[in-house]
């Protein structure tokens, strides 16, 4: 565990990183530096062909280079038993190509060079195919009825056909397309494994699922539960790509199996664009029709994505979006998906959201337009009072207070409705934009434990979940919510995680941490209180009902009569014990019983909502869009740290402007590799691309979601920005781009 700051506040505090000094004097370990000794190195050799067979693997000369240890192909890998993901196949088990990239051998050498140069020395000699990378190929196949994790994507109700073609009403019917983008986290996925014999391993992975690492690796490799440890104390980004199980961590086991020595797996950054997802080409055709008074009649959402032959991600865009934000009198969607010789893609940040509001918000700019309605005022109109889904109200929604607070700060009054009629005094156009955001509140299952320990006259708590913290915060706000929870200080709360062998924990997927950790120490908290009172003989707290017991300021109270409390130091003390603990109990699954959280048969529907506000500046002799300034206002239910919280949306915010203006990646469509696999080509933003960013929050705790009242905030920022930009783009040049990124080119 590493050596972490005191948390200085309690939920709601502006608390620092407990991790930060750690990260910012380098003494943090990512997995690629795990401290495990004599590790040997490893370097994945990738396929040059993207779709064929390989014929033959010729790794004499190879073997044979100095400092080489060890060489895994598809020839010696040990048959897996299940637990991969993101690739459907297993690694390494066939000799079929089916992307650019793949992986084909992995050489394990003394020195990252060495293995690098050994692998320039294998001899592949591939039967190749041509692969379908245009997704306007018509002979990729086309799939007009796909379905995700079982369910199908197309939805329909009301007749939007009717509603298109009824007298007065006023349509728009756009296409908007998005391309390839690929994750870019600063820290590449690695894996490091070592084997304490033959049937114990353990790993170091920059992983966002602890836990569910460590389960696939004791599945894969047939190991027990209880053999199998897998740490990840810090995760340098992720954004999706580390949440599914890649190959290249079962190759690093493998890998170190035959090398028998420990071997360090890290992905190079070009693997990065090929071998762990990115987020998939969109084709989105939406449909709008609205009364005079910008009542929605009809809404159509056509999607068309790219799948692999390898994978079963699909970008779903008008799920999170047009069948959840605005109330609509019909709604059909409908989705295609092709597939393409490309990597598998995968999920990235509001994956389906992104790209979905890109086309949806976009849509209702030009709707208001048209109608000569502000956009806030259209938004408005269409206001969903009860979830357009299951019909159910909401748990807590204040998308309203989003757009009021949002305008004022921004000053949207001052936005001139006629596109290309405003200019800087130094002759730059200048625009307004403004779109909404939106992202689902889920919980997934896991556990937590408290422990609390006598210390000097009081006691100290140690919270733990085997979950992960990707650089949102999750190390810092366990503390808090263990502090508020407790009632305790925070300098007496440390919370562990990234380490297999803490209770079991959900994805950092989603936004899930921070409200799925909330309910299972929320959980755990109320199991401490329950060991606590075992040991309340003879205190004033003796028979009481545990339904009249609060933790407050490091008592056990009675709630209706609050003189009635003992020391918490007091029942340890008692207890007789080291510690004594409360672990979430099993009923923490997706469908609490008899609680109104996440659940089909919950009595709300749980979504956070948010609003954008953008400026944008452009030349017009070399139309490059500067964003000038950016306004984000998100209700995200209960801030459990406004620092942190605020880090989370202007990340968001961040990449939406790099999906905005200039992440794209680009694929040569005769040899299906990708052509700007690096960061010099792949163009994220940097510090001189961002200017003024300023963040709000509604702040009103969500308590039918859990118990601290928190909705995840890492994907919703993210969310409705390029509609935002777009939509100002056109405001300040009356050119409307629906094609992403919005380079210059498209503006001349
Ligand atoms: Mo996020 S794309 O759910 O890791």
């Amino acid at each position: 565990m590493p050596n972490q700051e005191k948390a200085t506040g309690a939920v709601g505090a502006p608390t620092r990183r407990t991790d930060g000094r750690e990260k910012v004097t380098g003494a943090a370990r990512y997995a690629a530096e795990a401290p495990i000794p004599k590790a040997a190195f490893g370097y994945i050799l990738p396929s040059t062909i993207a779709k064929g067979v390989i014929k033959s693997i010729d790794t004499s000369v190879a073997e044979k280079a100095i400092g080489v240890i060890a060489i895994l192909t598809p020839l010696n890998m040990p048959k897996l038993h299940g637990g991969h993901s993101g690739d459907s196949r297993a690694p390494f088990s066939d000799m079929n190509i089916l992307y650019a990239g793949q992986h084909v051998a992995v050489v394990v050498a003394d020195t990252p060079e060495r293995a690098r140069h050994a692998a320039s020395l294998i001899k592949v000699e591939y039967t190749e195919a041509k692969p379908i990378v245009d997704v306007h190929d018509s002979s990729a196949p086309l799939n007009e009825t796909p379905t995700f994790f079982g369910s199908p994507l197309g939805f329909k109700e009301g007749d939007v056909a009717s509603a298109v073609s009824a007298p007065g009403v006023t349509v728009v019917k756009q296409t908007y397309t998005t391309p390839i983008e690929t994750h870019n986290p600063m820290e590449m996925s690695a894996t490091v494994a070592l084997w304490e014999g033959d049937d114990k391993l353990v790993v170091w992975d920059s992983t966002q699922g602890v836990s569910n690492t460590h389960g696939s690796l004791a599945r894969a490799f047939g190991l027990k539960p209880e053999n199998v440890r897998v740490y990840c104390p810090y995760t340098g980004g992720g954004f999706g790509c580390k949440g599914e199980e890649w190959p290249h961590k079962f190759l690093a086991v493998a890998a170190a199996k035959l090398a028998k020595r420990p071997v360090r797996l890290p992905l190079t950054r070009a693997q990065m664009f090929t071998n762990s997802g990115h987020r998939p080409f969109c084709e989105q055709v939406i449909t709008v029709a609205a009364g005079t008074d910008g009542k929605l009649k009809g809404l159509r959402h056509f999607v068309l994505s790219q799948v692999s032959p390898s994978s079963t991600f699909i970008e779903t865009c008008a799920a999170g979006t047009s069948r959840v934000l605005y109330d609509t009198a019909s709604l059909e969607i409908v989705q295609h998906v092709k597939t393409m010789d490309l990597p598998p893609g995968t999920w990235m940040r509001a994956p389906g959201e992104t790209p979905g509001m890109f086309a949806l918000e976009s849509a209702l700019d030009e709707l208001a337009h048209e109608l000569k309605m502000d956009p806030i005022a259209l938004r408005l109109a269409n206001h969903a009072d009860v979830s357009p889904e299951s019909k159910k109200p909401w748990s807590s929604k204040h998308l309203k207070e989003c757009y009021t607070k949002g305008a004022e700060k921004f000053g949207w009054s001052r936005r001139n409705p006629i596109p290309a009629s405003t200019k800087t005094p130094d002759g730059k156009w200048i625009g307004y934009g403004m779109a909404s955001a939106t992202y689902p509140a889920m919980i997934f299952p896991g556990k937590a434990r408290v422990r609390l320990y006598k210390e000097g006259n009081g006691v100290r708590a140690v919270s733990a979940a085997a979950s992960q913290d990707l650089g949102t915060g999750t190390w810092t706000i366990g503390v808090q919510m263990t502090a508020t929870l407790l009632d305790l200080p925070a300098g007496q709360v440390k919370f562990e995680l990234g380490d297999s062998k803490l209770p079991v924990s959900g994805q950092s997927g989603g936004s899930a941490t921070a409200g799925s950790l909330a309910l299972a120490l929320g959980d755990a908290a109320e199991a401490l209180k329950a060991e606590l009172l075992k040991h309340a003989d003879g205190t004033p707290l003796a028979g009481i009902d545990i339904k009249d017991v609060q933790f407050k300021g490091g008592e056990l109270a009675s709630i209706s009569k609050p003189t009635q409390k003992v020391k918490l130091r007091d029942l340890v003390q008692k207890a007789g014990s080291e510690y004594v603990e409360g672990v979430t109990s099993d009923r923490n699954k997706f469908q609490p019983t008899g609680e109104d959280y996440m659940a089909n048969d919950a009595k709300y529907a749980f979504q956070s909502f948010g609003a954008h506000f953008v400026e944008v500046q452009i030349d017009d002799l070399l139309p490059l869009v500067k964003v000038t300034r950016v306004v984000s206002v998100m209700d995200i239910g209960r801030v459990l740290n406004p620092k942190t919280a605020r880090s989370q949306v202007i990340g968001g915010v961040v990449m939406g402007l790099g999906q905005a203006l200039t992440e794209d990646t680009h694929y040569d469509l005769r040899t299906g590799r990708p052509t700007n696999d690096n960061f010099a080509d792949y163009r994220v933003p940097v510090n001189s691309d961002i200017h003024s960013l300023e963040v709000e929050f509604i702040d009103v705790p969500d308590l039918h979601f859990n118990p601290i009242g928190c909705r995840g905030v890492g994907e919703i920022g993210i969310t409705g920005i390029a509609a935002a930009v777009a939509n100002a783009v056109y405001n300040a040049t009356g050119k409307r781009i629906r094609d992403l990124p919005i380079t210059p080119d498209k503006l001349l």
